[in-house]
């Protein structure tokens, strides 16, 4: 089978490595690919926003099968367009894609069943979402609807610090078009995890595992909101009824709402979820792998992958048994250039990678590099993606930094703290 990944980042490096190794995968493409991927797949660079050249390329590569990553392709309907010319794609069409593009449409839907989730308040208008703040407590969320680079949610301390941010997206539009509507909603306190299934065009749901980000740039959670600095899997505490209730709270009602409303999802269904005093609440739904949970999730997937994703795609994972997962953590730990999620500076050289040999259970995913001659340069915020596989989370958090250790790189920063809460 010949299998073309859209995306570039250090989530499609994972998906190309464990694509790579299934039997059924004759010859793997990429686009646009990056100097790591090339390393296993061709890469073409495409648009990956350009819909009628992906369509032309698979025609002309005779590509069976599509895998779709990031999530600004699937809202800009590259499912829709492959779908309708017959070739098989992994991933939601654009209509179900809005879960995760507009955080409105998701509580609507979430709204119909009774989804748990924090109370909220819609708006269009500046001058209404300002009056509003007078009858509120704080802190309180604002949530710009539209994508945003994991930027778009701003956690306001006191009345001051929410007026300010409501003026910054909907007048000073800092995340453009998807600040035209925002939503302020209550704020919950409780563990964040997040919970991963598949779920094939029929609706049928297969549980895949748990995983925890690290959202903030610092050490202790603290500081900036990135993209995710680091990711561990499975989360240790929860259990497999506490995952079968998520299932019927969260996945079930969203894909039969969708349904209700003639959508018919297929994909990642990726749960942000928040553990409250009263129960667990749905923050936001997700419709791809996370980027850094999938280097956490694949390297402890026993079953092929592409199979999954064929499954999926075809309406077939209920002929699937349930995925097997490795009972080692796995975690993962991200190296960014330093000064992101603000500036940093591009193309630092990162020295000793060459030379690294890990083993088997430690994997470096590139996020964003490219190589000159010998040498890789550092070429994005979020950089490398080293994960490691353990009985511990410590002895998997020790194996990952033990790589990390022997990357010797002037302007890399990481936390140091990767799965500080749940050490054992
Ligand atoms: P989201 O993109 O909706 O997951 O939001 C990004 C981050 O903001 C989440 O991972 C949470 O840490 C935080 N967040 C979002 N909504 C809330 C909320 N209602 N209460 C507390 N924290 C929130
Ligand atoms: N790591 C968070 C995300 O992929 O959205």
């Amino acid at each position: 089978m010949r299998v073309l990944v859209i995306g570039s980042g250090g989530r499609e490096h994972a998906l190309c490595i464990f694509i790579n190794k299934s039997p059924i995968c004759n010859k793997l493409f990429c686009i646009p690919g990056s100097d790591s991927i090339q390393e296993i797949a061709d890469c073409f660079k495409i648009d990956p926003m350009n819909n009628a050249d992906i369509v032309n390329f698979c025609k002309e590569h005779k590509i069976d099968f599509v895998v779709v990553g990031p999530e600004l392709s699937l809202s800009n309907g590259i499912v829709d367009k492959l779908s309708e010319e017959k070739i098989k794609v992994f991933g939601p069409d654009k209509a179900s894609s809005q879960l995760e593009s507009s955080k409105i449409f998701m509580k609507n839907i979430c709204k119909n069943h009774n989804v748990p989730t924090a109370k909220y308040s819609i708006f269009d208008s500046e001058k209404k979402a300002l009056n509003f703040l007078d009858t509120i407590n704080f802190p309180t969320v604002i949530k710009a609807d539209g994508l945003a680079a994991g930027k778009g949610v701003i956690i306001a301390k006191n009345k001051n610090e929410a007026a300010e941010t409501i003026k910054n997206i909907m007048s000073k539009r800092i995340f453009g078009a998807s600040g035209e509507n925002i939503i302020i909603e209550e704020f919950l306190e409780g563990e964040e995890i997040s919970f991963f299934a598949l779920v094939d065009i029929n609706g049928f749901i297969l549980p895949l595992t748990t995983a925890q980000d690290h959202k903030k740039i610092g050490e202790g959670d603290t500081g900036l909101n990135t993209g995710g600095m680091g990711a561990y899997s499975p989360v240790p505490f929860i259990k497999q009824n506490q995952i079968n209730d998520f299932v019927t709270k969260f996945v079930k009602p969203v894909i039969n709402e969708l349904k209700h409303n003639n959508i018919f999802f297929s994909g990642v269904f990726y749960a942000g979820l928040i553990l409250t005093k009263y129960g667990p609440k749905l923050l936001e739904i997700n419709v791809r792998f996370g980027d850094p949970e999938a280097q956490a999730v694949l390297p402890r997937l026993k079953t092929d992958l592409l199979d999954l994703l064929i499954a999926s795609a075809k309406g077939r994972l209920d002929q699937l048994k349930s995925p097997e997962l490795d009972n080692n953590f796995c975690i993962n730990v991200v190296m960014a250039s330093k000064g992101y999620p603000e500036s940093y500076k591009k193309n630092t050289i990162i020295s000793g990678l060459n030379k690294i040999t890990v083993n088997k259970s430690q994997y470096i995913f590139h996020s964003s590099t490219k190589k000159n001659e010998d040498q890789w340069l550092a070429t994005g915020g979020r950089v490398l993606s080293i994960s490691a596989l353990g009985s511990t989370l410590k002895e998997a958090r020790n194996k990952a930094y033990n790589v990390i250790n022997e990357i010797d790189w002037k302007n890399g920063y990481y936390r140091n703290d990767i799965g500080w809460k749940h050490l054992t």
